[in-house]
């Protein structure tokens, strides 16, 4: 596939999509949002790929939806386009595991996009935040939704209602982000960690992410009744047999996806 908003690597099984409008600090425009569903949804279909990261500059992971883009569009438009929508939903649809390696901004959209990722991963010089309050807007990629899970309703309400940005310490402090690593290491600190997660069985690495998706949508006993089948379920595999049996062997598993 030919893209001209991101840059797409495949090497080591590991899939890098790479944000790729720097003048505009990665905002999220028609064309990128396309290309980096379509992307993903490649990845997701490609044999070859086991984990996923998308990143983006050492300035910007993204700055937000392109205002340029949506400044003059009505409600009809807006809602026609369901540019935003698409991310949630189409993100959703993707089972490998998707990591977000953010240095930069990660602002409005940027932020939500990061979210939908499966975890975040931030270099030091990150800065989180829902500033679309100061466009007469609101969040609308989850920003009110998804980051109040991760930080709770009173730090979400402040970043909401006064769009300030969350350094990376704070962000790491109250659960939005996985680990804070110097700016410069970001990528080694992201591709190592898709590289444990590549080593995995892919099956049971899919099912780790249903799982973990599921307390989101469910209630604890629900949750904990799906967690007790979908574990039950990863007993039918071959690789629940060699990941124990390398266990008890003292060797290295070697895991084929079956
Ligand atoms: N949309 C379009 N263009 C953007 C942009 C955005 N979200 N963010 C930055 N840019 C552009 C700027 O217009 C500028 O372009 P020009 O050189 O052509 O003027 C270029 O990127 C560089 O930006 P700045 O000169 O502003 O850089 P800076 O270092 O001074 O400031 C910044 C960086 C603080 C991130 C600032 O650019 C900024 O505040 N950006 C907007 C952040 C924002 O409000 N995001 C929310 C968008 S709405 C949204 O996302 C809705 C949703 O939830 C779906």
């Amino acid at each position: 596939m030919a893209f001209e908003t991101i840059i797409v690597e495949i090497e080591d099984h590991i899939a890098l999509i790479k944000l790729n409008r720097p003048d505009a600090l990665n905002a999220l425009n028609n064309q990128l949002v396309s290309e980096l569903l379509d992307a993903l949804e490649a990845a997701d279909a490609n044999d070859k790929v086991r984990c996923i990261v998308v990143t983006g500059s050492e300035k910007a992971f993204a700055a937000g939806a392109d205002i340029k883009e949506m400044s003059d569009m009505g409600f009809v438009d807006v809602s026609n386009i369901n540019l935003f929508g698409a991310i949630n939903d189409r993100m959703a649809t993707v089972r490998k595991p998707i990591i977000a390696a953010v240095g930069g901004y990660a602002l409005g959209g940027g932020c939500e996009l990061a979210m939908a990722c499966d975890f975040i991963i931030a270099g030091d010089n990150a800065k989180f935040g829902q500033p679309e309050i100061n466009l007469g807007v609101i969040a609308g990629i989850g920003g009110s939704q998804r980051l109040t899970r991760f930080v709770g309703k009173s730090k979400s309400m402040d970043m909401n209602l006064t769009g300030r940005f969350m350094n990376a310490d704070e962000a790491e402090r109250s659960g939005l982000v996985s680990r804070v690593v110097p700016a410069k290491k970001l990528m080694d600190e992201a591709m190592g960690a898709a590289s444990k997660i590549a080593e995995k069985s892919l099956i049971t690495a899919r099912t780790a992410k249903e799982a973990v998706n599921c307390s989101y949508e469910t209630t604890l006993a629900e949750g904990l009744r799906l967690e007790r089948r979908l574990f039950h379920s990863l007993f039918a595999t071959e690789d629940q047999k060699e990941g124990m049996a390398a266990f008890i062997e003292k060797r290295q598993a070697q895991f084929r996806d079956r």
